[in-house]
Parts: C-alpha cells; sequence; structure tokens
C-alpha cells in the first residue's frame, strides 16, 4: 500500500492507495465515531455496496445508507436537502462520519454536506473513477452547481481520510479511464516532467488498468496534487496551476453542451491547445508540444477542438473562473513540468485558435 500525507491549514489527513482497500476502510472510521452515513448512488451501490456494507460494519458502528441518483444534473440544491433529511431523520450528531463511496459528483455534494451539517463534521472519501481518486477527492473542493453555475455552491472542507481501491477501476467505461488519465499526465506536464516521460512509456499498462502501472500513477498524481494544496489550499495562487488545459476545455464543455465531452476528454484535448499556446507566449520548443500531443492521443482522448468561430471561442472562455477584469488567463508551460498562470491578449489567443 502507498500512503500519501496531505498537510493544509484546513486539516491533514492520509490517501491510502492499494488494491482491495474496500475490505479494509473501517480502519479509517475514527474510534469515537457514533454512525457511518454511506453516501452513494445506485449504480455504485450495485458494483461495490455490500461489500463496503460489511467492511464499514465490522467497525461495530452505527451504518445508515443514503442514495442519491446518477448523474451530474443531481449535484445540486434539491439533493443536497435529500442528504440532509436522511441525516437528520438517522439522528446524526456530531461525532457522525460520512463515507463519500462514487465518482466526483458523490464526492463532491457529499463533501459540501459534511461541511454544512451541524456546521461541519468529518468525512472520508472513498473515490471510485479515476478522475475522483487523482482529483476530486484530494485537496477538500467540495460543490454543488446552481442553475446559473457549476461548482458555484461550495466550500473548501477537507476529509479525513482518502481511500483508494485501484481495482474498483475494473468496472469504470473505457471513456471514463481516458478521461482520468488526462488528469494524470497534466501533473506531469506541470510539475514532473519525468513523470510525464514515465506516462508516455506506460500508456499500453496505463490505458489496460495494469496493477503496478495503475498503483504508481495514482500515488504519484495524489502526491503532486498534494504538494500543490498543500502550499495554497484555498487557491490565492499556486493551486490554479492544476487548471491546465482547463480554459480551453471548459469552453468545449460549455460549447458543446455539458456531458456530450466528459470533462477530462475536453482538458486532454484543452492541454494540447494550452501547449501551443505556450509555444507561443513563452517557447515551450515544438518537440514539447509534440509530446502532449502523442500522449492526449495514446490515452484515448480527442486531440481535435470542436471548428467555431474565434469570437465564439473568446466569448466562452470568458466564463473561466480565472478571467480578471475581463482579461483571459491561461496557465502556460515554459518548458515540460514548469507552468505559470499568465494574461494572455485576445489576437495572441485567436492566433493559436488558427492552428486547430
Ligand atoms: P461521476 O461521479 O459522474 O462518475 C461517472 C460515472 O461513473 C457515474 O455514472 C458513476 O455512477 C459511475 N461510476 C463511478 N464509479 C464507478 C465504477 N467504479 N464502476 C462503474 N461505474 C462507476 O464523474 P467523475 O468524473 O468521477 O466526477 C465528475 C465530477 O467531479 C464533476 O461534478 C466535477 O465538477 C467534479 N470535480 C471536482 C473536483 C474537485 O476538486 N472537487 C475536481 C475535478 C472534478
Ligand atoms: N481540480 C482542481 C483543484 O482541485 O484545484
Amino acid at each position: 500500500m502507498s500512503v500519501v500525507h496531505v498537510n493544509t491549514p484546513g486539516g491533514s489527513y492520509p490517501i491510502h492507495v492499494t488494491a482491495g482497500r474496500l475490505d479494509r476502510i473501517a480502519e479509517s472510521i475514527p474510534n469515537d465515531t457514533t454512525t457511518i452515513a454511506l453516501i452513494t448512488n445506485p449504480t455504485i451501490f450495485n458494483l461495490y455496496g455490500e461489500r463496503v456494507l460489511k467492511a464499514l460494519q465490522s467497525s461495530g458502528k452505527k451504518v445508515v445508507q443514503v442514495q442519491i441518483p446518477d448523474g451530474e444534473q443531481h449535484k445540486n440544491s434539491q439533493t443536497l436537502d435529500a442528504i440532509f433529511d436522511a441525516l437528520l431523520q438517522n439522528r446524526l450528531d456530531r461525532k457522525a462520519v460520512i463515507v463519500a463511496l462514487g465518482g466526483g459528483v458523490v464526492g463532491d455534494i457529499s463533501g459540501f454536506a459534511a461541511a454544512c451539517f451541524m456546521r461541519g463534521i468529518r468525512f472520508i472519501q472513498v473515490p471510485t473513477t479515476l478522475l475522483s481518486q487523482v482529483d476530486s477527492s484530494v485537496g477538500g473542493k467540495t460543490a454543488i452547481n446552481h442553475p446559473l453555475g457549476k461548482n458555484m455552491i461550495g466550500a473548501f472542507y477537507q476529509p479525513t481520510a482518502v481511500e483508494i481501491d485501484i481495482h474498483v477501476l475494473k468496472t469504470l467505461p473505457k471513456r471514463e479511464i481516458s478521461a482520468g488519465l488526462a488528469e494524470v499526465i497534466k501533473y506531469g506536464m506541470i510539475t514532473d516532467a519525468d513523470f510525464l516521460d514515465w506516462c508516455l512509456a506506460n500508456t499500453a499498462g496505463l490505458t489496460s488498468l495494469q496493477d503496478t502501472q495503475t498503483q504508481y500513477a495514482v500515488t504519484r498524481s495524489c502526491e503532486l496534487k498534494a504538494l500543490v494544496v498543500s502550499q495554497d489550499e484555498r487557491e490565492s495562487g499556486l493551486r490554479a496551476i492544476l487548471n491546465f488545459g482547463h480554459t480551453f476545455g471548459h469552453a468545449i464543455e460549455a460549447g458543446l453542451g455539458y456531458g456530450e465531452w466528459l470533462h477530462g476528454e475536453a482538458v486532454g484535448c484543452g492541454m494540447i491547445m494550452a501547449a501551443e499556446l505556450s509555444a507561443e507566449v513563452c517557447g515551450l520548443p515544438e518537440q514539447s508540444v509534440q509530446k502532449i500531443r502523442d500522449l492526449v492521443a495514446a490515452i484515448g482522448c480527442p486531440t481535435a477542438p470542436p471548428k467555431w468561430d474565434h469570437d465564439r471561442w473568446i466569448d466562452l472562455m470568458g466564463l473561466d473562473k480565472k478571467t480578471e477584469g475581463g482579461q483571459l488567463r491561461f496557465v502556460l508551460l515554459p518548458e515540460l513540468g514548469k507552468s505559470v498562470v499568465q494574461a494572455v491578449d485576445v489576437a495572441t489567443v485567436k492566433k493559436v485558435l488558427a492552428k486547430f
């Protein structure tokens, strides 16, 4: 088993990564826990629910189940209210612990419920998609969507532990694996060029979920994310580098309609576009851009963005959270493994869009 430590002002906690961890998650339940609320959705419950219930019951604590509907469209205030109803009906108190079993949707809404219920109870992330194992379960961003914007209502609230079982990835659709791998290779691009080379040399093992490669990739991704969020929990600066490829990616998701491309697929393609912009603005060499292109293709993500009018791209990118005073800001790579966040003028962005 690998253990990664996250240390932030808002909380310090271990991330345990290993095959078969689901059966041992009770080890992370604090001794003084009164009740455990297992929050998941029917898809995941059918696959892993009984096993996780059995593991949690071995702690000797009372376990209650809360099932929420599957899908991003349910990451909203109605579902949050339904979670609160269940917690109150089951008389959970301040010593209760929420266990979030699922992908980023379950993790984000359960974490936000934990942050709000009785002004904050403990929660454990048990991420079951690759994206949630390497990204959303780590770092304490919790949220629900608002009709006027994605992830607009939320809190920074750290879990007490993250329990990662790499074998649960075997039931994920192939596209979800590719989308999660986009976030894995992102960490190499922004912080660790050696890890990027390792990914390039191991794409076959990664896409086919070989144990050795998956265990290393998930662990290294968590380590690299932990390093960033430990320095900047609330995204006052450095943490923004985790958004490499996201300015273009979010535009693709919003422009095509959410769900048409998976988030990671849009980020994969967006990273190629951000690499081209890096070449234009801060001299990223062409062979590095090509390496990014090759890697995005090798993990199975789209490499060609939608063909839109440039003004439409600029308009869609203006919705990005990094935009300041109407000026577009991007995460750029002066070289592989190094990243900066900077404003780029519209004419330069359009010049790069013309290459696609
Ligand atoms: P998801 O949670 O919707 O999961 C994708 C699908 O896979 C769902 O249908 C789910 O039920 C199913 N599933 C989950 N685990 C499975 C398994 N092991 N086997 C088979 N099916 C399984 O999607 P996601 O990509 O995990 O998460 C996306 C969400 O994460 C978005 O809401 C996004 O905003 C959020 N997010 C949050 C952060 C953060 O830092 N908090 C970072 C990135 C993304
Ligand atoms: N997923 C980006 C972040 O956690 O900051």
